[in-house]
């Protein structure tokens, strides 16, 4: 039998358990991931106790407090506390998700938070999204034009602009992308649903003069066609999106231009 040797720091190990509130009725256990690149430690968890009585009702509410008032050093990423900014996605209770849109009252017991997963962690809760953002940069995702410009504005018919429900909610978030078994093994060469749902933005935008470009972009066998419809990406997203069927649609127009 082969034998394998777990590299030093890959072990999750329990980590510190940090004081109670005192005096507290109503408190919850945060199980949180903590790994920093200074210490020399392995990763660990920390269990963390808030008074939900004098705490927000959000998960953020609560990694805020933490931060504020017991443990300085959590690291994660949050700005608009709306579900807009898309900075705050981590995996929560063993989904991706927004740490700003996620109730506590709806997770059961003790709330487990991790960084999203397979991404490099740059601490704590921050993942490495430096290849996620070039992937994005990689579509080009702004309007391409060959005619010259109008006086005004780029028009567009009501019914050409409904094409792009669905799509223009993208926060970029990164929660699909890094829940599909796709992007985990071939996230240097597949692009994943987070950014394929918005090359497929720019396709369907009547604006858009670029399209057989955009296509050619994408006509490989990793960058596109990785997709397996797993559909975890559509289950995931905080914003109630698709980006399989965006997928599914770009896949139909590379037929379409075929025949
Ligand atoms: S499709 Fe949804 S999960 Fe994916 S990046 Fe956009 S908002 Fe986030
Ligand atoms: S449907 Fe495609 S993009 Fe979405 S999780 Fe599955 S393989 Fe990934
Ligand atoms: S803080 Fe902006 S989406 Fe959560």
């Amino acid at each position: 039998m082969v034998q394998l040797t777990l590299p030093k720091n890959s072990q999750i190990k329990e980590g510190k358990a940090w004081p109670r509130p005192a005096g507290a009725n109503n408190v919850r256990e945060f199980r949180i991931y903590r790994w920093s690149p200074d210490d020399g430690q392995n990763p660990h968890v920390d269990s963390y106790f808030v008074d939900l009585d004098d705490c927000g009702p959000m998960i953020l509410d609560a990694l805020i407090k933490i931060k504020n008032e017991v443990d300085p050093t959590l690291t994660f990423r949050r700005s608009c506390r709306e579900g807009i900014c898309g900075s705050c996605a981590m995996n929560i209770d063993g989904s991706n998700t927004l740490a700003c849109t996620k109730g506590i009252e709806d997770v059961k017991g003790p709330v487990k938070i991790y960084p999203l997963p397979h991404m490099e962690v740059i601490k704590d809760l921050v993942p490495d999204l430096t290849n996620f953002y070039a992937q994005h940069r990689s579509i080009e995702p702004w309007l391409k034009t060959a005619t010259p410009e109008p006086e005004k504005e780029w028009l567009q018919s009501h019914g050409d602009r409904e094409k792009l429900d669905g799509l223009y909610e993208c926060i970029l978030c990164a929660c699909c992308s890094t829940s599909c078994p796709s992007y985990w093994w071939n996230g240097d060469r597949y692009l994943g649903p987070a950014v394929l749902l918005q090359a497929y933005r720019w396709l369907i935008d009547s604006r858009d003069e670029a399209t057989g470009e955009r296509l050619d972009n994408l006509e490989d066998p990793f960058r596109l066609y990785r997709c397996h419809t797993i559909m975890n990406c559509a289950q995931t997203c905080p914003k109630g999106l698709n980006p399989a069927k965006a997928i599914a649609e770009i896949k139909k127009m590379m037929v379409e231009r075929r025949v």
